[in-house]
């Protein structure tokens, strides 16, 4: 799965969202200890900032060299590269040790990963009890009636190029293997759902377009699905290049904890 975020990794960093602060609030007042988190496919630190406002200590890890190389720099956040090569005792000894960590958080990643590899290493260093995992993911944007029609059917366009993990993204986490104790935010099954607002030029919502793997990975194989004629369309219906519009990404979670 290397490589599905390295070609647009700047515009990554000007266009996706960081995550309400009360996120970070709700599952810090559930982990019994704040002295280590860990984000995992931090990308550019979009979740390791968050969570560095209620831990000790943050270790962000990323496969990809070139989302890292525009990460948010953070006094509490130590960014790591960690390719895919590296075995799950390398993992185990870059977060010092097992049952030492109080929260993994998993932004918009885990259906990138290989499950039960992932959830292993994670059940070996939870610390137990007390330890949390957290993943979400966000899987639409909600603009306006019209808008989302016209973006709807670019969406339909756009299916062939998506690798077939986010078939879990696209289904907001509902089908996706979670084999943990629920804490009472969001479960295997029944992911908890979360609104992210932001303000958005049409711009920035171009550039999420671009950010996202499906279109970068139509773009490669020379399908342009943002022709001239499609943007204009998008712009008009958004209300022209100048209009902020407060939108909201529809985000689902699941979060969960070992006990043995
Ligand atoms: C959609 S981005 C999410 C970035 C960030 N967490 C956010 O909230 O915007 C997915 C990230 O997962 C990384 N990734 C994919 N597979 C991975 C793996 N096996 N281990 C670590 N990171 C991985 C990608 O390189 C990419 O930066």
């Amino acid at each position: 799965m290397a490589g599905q975020f390295d070609k647009q990794a700047e515009t990554y960093l000007q266009a996706r969202p960081t995550y309400p602060g009360e996120w970070y609030s709700m599952l810090a007042a559930r982990t019994s200890h704040h002295s280590l988190a860990w984000d995992v496919g931090t990308g550019n630190g979009q979740a390791a900032l968050g969570v560095a406002e209620h831990y000790e200590q943050v270790i962000a890890t990323d496969i990809s060299e070139a989302q890292l190389s525009f990460a948010m720099p953070h006094p509490r956040v130590r960014y790591v590269h960690t390719p895919e090569s590296m075995s799950e005792d390398e993992m185990v000894a870059l977060m010092g040790g097992e049952n030492r960590v109080d929260l993994i958080t998993v932004a918009i990643a885990v259906h990138w990963f290989d499950l039960p590899k992932f959830y292993k290493l994670a059940k070996r260093l939870l610390r137990k009890p007390g330890g949390i995992l957290a993943v979400w993911t966000y899987n639409n944007m909600i603009v306006s009636p019209e808008f989302n029609t016209i973006s709807k059917r670019l969406h339909e366009k756009s299916l062939p190029f998506w690798h077939a993990n986010t078939k879990y993204a696209f289904d907001g986490y509902r089908s996706l293997p979670f084999p943990f104790e629920s804490v009472g935010l969001g479960h295997e099954g029944e992911p908890l759902q979360l609104d992210i607002p932001k303000e958005l030029l049409f711009e920035g919502y171009l550039k999420f377009l671009k950010s996202s793997s499906g279109f970068a990975s139509a773009k490669e194989q020379g399908v342009d699905l943002l022709s001239e004629e499609v943007i204009k369309e998008l712009e008009s219906s958004w209300g022209g290049p100048n209009k902020v519009r407060t939108v909201t990404y529809k985000a689902f979670m699941l979060a969960g904890t070992v006990t043995e």
